[in-house]
């Protein structure tokens, strides 16, 4: 008889646990995944990525038609808002989709344990009412929003929300008050934002977007106003009252100062979020956090713990569907005694708003302070309102740009703001995971006309001959 159940038993269904389950089927390992929503997927597919997406596309739509850029083109038509079906449809998204992971399990012979996880041994685990045995267990248990004390979610209530919440408003909220200008806050912003809200983002940095590239940062302010949302940078939240329909928020300068109040009918809460270990029973296998709630592991995803792995949102990193994706991956093969690796350095990250912003590898100011002087750096970029395709489609917003080393002339980072940058940066990433200096990017031959040729110009921009501008 077998030691163990499994040789594998993945804590999770989310992109992380999901892909890493398949792959260790696929290399041969019996395998179990344990879940505690009643669909797979995990936040990812369930109430992240792709509901957002969903609702991004067809805002865009909406907005398209409302706000003349159909009519520029010759297209006259006045939109009427259906919300329902508008909704209808980003079910149908996350429907499809999560009953296709589900088909996936069945075809590569996944067991689907559906219950809350907990370690009892680092070999045992109880699922529901069932106990688990395994050789190797991968902790891929996501994240969840991050609280701000005073400010209380109720999605329920539809007044005060997260994420989850603010996919699934009933109608649009006439003023709508988004707490942090991150990532969540600008693409959920902007869909309620297109739809007629009027949207104001209080953020406590001084500009939007922690980790983007500075110049990106500052275009993205300049964009975003002029799309209609307020901005109040350097602000932070300190409490919020409701009253009927209405909640009250105490606004304070980040640095300190005078308290004001503001009044609307939603909030949307997104200022981050933290790793899931909670009720994972951690203690019981001896397995502590970092400080920031993280599991640690090495570079294979080993945690402290002998036969216990871990990837994804619940490990350091960017919180990101496809670096858990790619983790999951690397982690199944590693236990399969290949060698799986994740580049973290090559991990593309994209706000999926219009225009889209995009950047994989360092920023300006990240590659000045790991060279130690900006003379080691060499920076070209070229405008999207120069490129043809760009131009032609009514989108010349944003740029390119790309950070090389000078002497070797390695690219460090690419940074984009585009309408379909999110397309455009996987040429970078491709790149760079080969090496690739600038002059490469400059001499690979680009499509004509495509957004993509602004990668080629900002990397002739490095050399300081870039045709068109
Ligand atoms: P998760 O997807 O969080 O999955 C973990 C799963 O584990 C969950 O289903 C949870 O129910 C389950 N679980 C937790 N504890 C237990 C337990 N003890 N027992 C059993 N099951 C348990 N990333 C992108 O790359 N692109 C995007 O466009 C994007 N958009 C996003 C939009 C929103 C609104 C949000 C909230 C996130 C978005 N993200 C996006 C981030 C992305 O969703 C996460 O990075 C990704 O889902 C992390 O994958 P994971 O497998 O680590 O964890
Ligand atoms: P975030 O970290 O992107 O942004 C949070 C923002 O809130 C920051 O700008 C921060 O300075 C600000 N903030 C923190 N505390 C505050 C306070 N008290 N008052 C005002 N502002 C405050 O986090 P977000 O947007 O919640 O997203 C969470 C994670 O989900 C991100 O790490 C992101 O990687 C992932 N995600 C990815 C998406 C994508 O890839 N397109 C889409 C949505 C989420």
């Amino acid at each position: 008889m077998a030691e163990y159940d499994y040789d594998v038993l993945v804590i999770g269904a989310g992109p992380g646990g999901y892909v890493a389950a398949i792959r260790a089927a696929q290399l041969g390992l019996k395998t179990a995944c344990a879940e505690s929503r009643a669909t797979l997927g995990g936040t990812c597919l369930n109430v992240g990525c792709i509901p957002s997406k969903a609702m991004l596309h067809a805002s865009e739509f909406f907005d398209a038609a409302a706000n003349g850029t159909m009519a520029d083109m010759g297209i006259e038509v006045q939109p009427t808002l259906n919300l329902d079906k508008m909704h209808a449809q980003r079910r149908d998204a996350v429907e499809g989709l999560t009953k296709g992971v589900a088909f996936l399990f069945k075809k590569n012979k996944v067991d689907w344990k559906q219950g809350h996880a907990t370690f009892q041994d680092a070999h045992t685990v109880k699922v529901g009412d069932e106990m688990v045995t395994a050789k190797n267990v991968i902790i891929a248990t996501g994240s969840s929003v991050t609280p701000l004390p005073g400010v209380e979610v109720d999605n329920d209530k539809k007044i005060v929300v997260d994420s989850t919440g603010a996919l699934e408003l009933p109608a649009v909220p006439k003023k709508m008050v988004v707490i942090g200008g991150g990532v969540i806050g600008l693409e959920l912003g902007s869909v309620w934002n297109r739809l007629g809200a009027e949207v104001i983002v209080v953020e406590y940095l001084d500009k939007l977007l922690p980790g983007m590239d500075d110049d990106v940062r500052k275009e993205a302010a300049k964009i975003f106003k002029k799309q209609g949302l307020e901005l109040r940078l350097s602000t932070k939240v300190t409490g919020c009252t409701v009253k009927g329909k209405t909640a009250t928020l105490t606004l304070e300068p980040a640095a300190g100062g005078e308290a004001t109040t503001l009044d609307a009918d939603c909030v949307l809460v997104s200022i981050g979020r933290r790793p899931n270990t909670e009720g994972l029973g951690l203690e019981n296998i001896g397995l502590e956090v970092n400080k920031r709630g993280q599991i640690e592991t090495d570079h294979d995803f080993r945690t402290a713990v002998d036969g216990v792995w871990a990837i994804g949102d619940v490990v350091p990193g960017p919180m990101l569907a496809h670096k858990a994706e790619d983790e999951g991956i690397a982690c199944a093969e590693n236990i399969a005694g290949q060698t799986g690796i994740v580049n973290h350095d090559v991990i593309p990250g994209v706000v999926y708003t219009l225009p889209e912003f995009a950047g994989v590898g360092l920023t300006e100011e990240e590659a000045i302070a790991k060279m130690g002087d900006k003379a080691k750096i060499k920076v070209g970029k070229f405008p999207m309102m120069a490129n043809s395709r760009a131009k032609t489609n009514h989108e010349p917003e944003g740029f390119v740009k790309i950070i090389a080393e000078a002497e070797s002339d390695r690219v460090l980072g690419v940074w984009a703001i585009a309408s379909v940058a999110g397309t455009m940066i996987a040429e970078a990433a491709v790149a760079m995971e080969f090496g690739a200096t600038s002059e490469d990017i400059a001499y690979t031959c680009h499509a004509h006309p495509t957004h993509a040729e602004a990668i080629k110009e900002a990397a002739m921009a490095v050399q300081g001959k870039p045709i068109h501008i």
